[in-house]
């Protein structure tokens, strides 16, 4: 029988979902607008907490960027960056606004989730997250997902929020042995994790793995968790996510017995994703030999991305007086030591290269490092061809909707529009 993704729910205690959850996309290419159409839809979207207050800047016209620069101006030509702090408050403010305009703008039975990454560490790692994890739950996120990092502390850091116990709380993990560690290490707390991504090698974004990716498999790891939860008798709901590009693909999963779907390249060419249009169109695009996993990211997980991202080989002066969301605990980030020795080396260039590592802050913030998911080479087989060349955007509901209702592996193309088919004259 050719079963569809609409013939299984998800569910969280009372509340039944569609089980499809769009993945958090930082920086902003997960908005607010893209979220609230998969809740829209009865599903569930992720807004992404990386590096708010340059998103809040940009949506909602504050100036927190202008105001740590101004603050930290005499450090840009500094290679030590340690005195560079955010201002909790500031950030505090930032995510408050981000949740809060976005979760009074919910329509329908979905939920809105935030994608919150240990990785941006912010020089004061232990202090930012927290801020950034009681902030949200205070301004009303439906859920938070523990994304790029261990987050063994995460749970401990919100344990004395009101909120701590009702909020649907997640992690994601990449092996049996990760999620293990998590459980361990949280155990005094008498509480479990509400869901589980689990997401293996072909994802966007940063990978839970080495550069030996390409050895592993979701549905392998997805199974081997499984068996261990059960064993331990552990019921919680297990989401894969990282290469599920058809309804089928999702429907596989969710016949093993997976509560609900995580997926996200597939709506990086929706008109509601936050990257630029002209981008789209490269993602759009892309062959296979286009894609690489490579490891400039200084957070030190490979990353995918297209090997056409202006980011690659930039070699930008570090951007951490104004942003400074990857300087570790001590105020270091390794773009700013490649840099240096880049500049070391080239004393008299007027523009040099780093090719090792990506100023990820300064870049991602801009767009100008296209990561992307590893399928990303079959979305030109989503949409038409227009007559200028072009791709036509989808709406993120066309997408949503073909993940829920296909069937046989197929994918419904939009109506076209009328341009499809006119000639050049
Ligand atoms: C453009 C892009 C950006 C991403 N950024 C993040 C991120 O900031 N945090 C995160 O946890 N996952 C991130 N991901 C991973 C997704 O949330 C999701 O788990 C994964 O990409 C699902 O696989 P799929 O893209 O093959 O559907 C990103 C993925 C893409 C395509």
């Amino acid at each position: 029988m050719n079963r569809k993704v609409d013939d299984f729910r998800l569910r969280f205690g009372k509340q039944e979902l569609i089980p499809i959850m769009i993945g958090g996309m930082g920086v902003d290419i997960s908005t607010a607008e893209l979220a609230l159409e998969a809740a829209r839809l009865g599903g569930i979207g992720h807004i992404s907490d990386a590096m708010v207050p340059t998103v809040s800047d940009r949506r909602y016209d504050t100036d927190f960027v202008k105001e740590k620069l101004k603050k930290y101006k005499y450090n840009i030509d500094n290679t030590d960056k340690s005195a560079v702090k955010f201002d909790l408050g500031q950030i505090a403010e930032a995510t408050r606004l981000h949740v809060s305009r976005t979760m009074e703008a919910k329509r329908g039975s979905g939920m809105v989730f935030i994608n919150c990454m240990e990785k941006l560490t912010m020089n004061a790692p232990r202090e930012t997250l927290k801020v950034r994890l009681h902030e949200a739950l205070s301004a009303g996120i439906d859920g938070i997902t523990l994304a790029a990092g261990l987050h063994l502390g995460s749970f401990t850091l919100m344990e004395d929020h009101p909120r701590f116990r009702d909020a649907r709380l997640g992690i994601i993990v990449s092996s049996l042995r990760a999620l293990q560690l998590f459980l361990r290490k949280n155990a005094r707390l008498d509480r479990l994790p509400d869901y589980i991504v689990v997401e293996g090698p072909l994802a966007g974004g940063h990978l839970g793995f080495g550069m030996d990716w390409a050895q592993y498999d979701l549905a392998t790891i997805v199974a081997e968790i499984q068996a261990w939860m059960s064993a331990e008798h552990l019921d919680i709901p297990l989401i894969p996510a990282g290469g599920i590009f058809t309804g089928s693909d999702a429907v596989a999963f969710l016949e093993h017995g997976a509560a609900a779907v995580q997926v996200a390249t597939r709506f990086t060419v929706s008109t509601e994703c936050g990257l630029p249009a002209d981008v789209k169109q490269e993602y759009f695009k892309a062959s296979e030999k286009d894609i690489e996993v490579n490891t400039i990211s200084p957070t030190g997980y490979p990353m995918r991305m297209l090997k056409n991202s202006p980011a690659i080989g930039s070699g930008i002066r570090p951007g951490c007086e104004s942003y400074g969301y990857l300087l570790d605990a001590n105020g270091n980030c390794s773009y700013i030591d490649a840099y240096n020795r880049e500049v070391a080396l080239h004393p008299d260039a007027k523009k040099i290269s780093v090719m090792d590592k990506t100023c990820l802050c300064t870049h991602m913030r801009n767009f100008k490092c296209w990561t992307c998911g590893h399928y990303t080479y079959r979305l030109k087989d989503t949409s038409h061809k227009l007559a200028n060349g072009k791709y036509q955007m989808l709406s993120a509901e066309h997408i949503f909707h073909d993940y829920q209702f296909s069937s046989g592996n197929k994918v419904a193309l939009p109506d076209a529009v009328a341009e499809t088919f006119s000639h050049p004259a």
